[in-house]
């Protein structure tokens, strides 16, 4: 008799304990998402992209982009073999200016691994990955006012 009741109450426990857990699994990935949305606005303390807004370095940028990243990540940065690059989050590289330059330059590893995104620090100079970042800012905000959902390999 008592050995059955505490089966229950032992029973009941897990229960609890289990969805205690999912609970915070669940909380803590909602919350990991909405850090992840803001990324393609600008943060406050992030480094300062000297061309930031600068309309003939993003021109710059433009073609940098297509002739260096487009064939892997799509025209526009929409995401081809490559994840989409103008949406306003990064999942692998985060999406600071700090983030994307150390990606572009370095290139990216997962779990010590290279993976395709190669390193582009040798043959990319400085300000030009720069201008990049730049434009891929300004895409992302203009497809954001064209009122894209920003769905993989689909422009706006
Ligand atoms: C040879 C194909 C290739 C080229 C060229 C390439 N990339 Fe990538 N890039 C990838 C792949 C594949 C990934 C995803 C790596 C992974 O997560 O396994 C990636 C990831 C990234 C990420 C992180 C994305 C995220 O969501 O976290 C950034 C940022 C990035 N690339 C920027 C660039 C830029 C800018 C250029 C041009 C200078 C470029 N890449 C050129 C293949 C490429």
């Amino acid at each position: 008799m008592t050995t059955t009741k505490s089966f229950y109450i032992n029973l009941f426990c897990m229960i609890l304990l289990s969805l205690f857990f999912l609970s915070t699994v669940y909380i803590s990935n909602s919350l990991a998402k909405d850090d992840m949305d803001l990324y393609g606005d600008m943060l406050e303390d992030d480094m300062v992209n000297p061309f930031e807004g600068d309309e003939e370095a993003i021109a710059i940028g433009y073609e940098r982009f297509n002739s260096r990243c487009s064939y892997c990540h799509g025209m526009r940065g929409i995401g081809a073999k490559g994840p989409p690059l103008t949406r306003g989050y990064y999942k692998v590289s985060g999406g600071t200016n700090i983030n994307l330059y150390s990606t572009i330059a370095s290139g990216l590893t997962i779990n010590g691994r290279p993976t395709q995104m190669g390193a582009f620090s040798r043959t990319i100079e400085d300000d030009d990955i720069w201008r990049i970042i730049a434009y891929m800012r300004q895409e992302y905000k203009d497809r954001k006012a064209a009122g894209s959902n920003f769905k993989y390999g689909v422009y706006p």
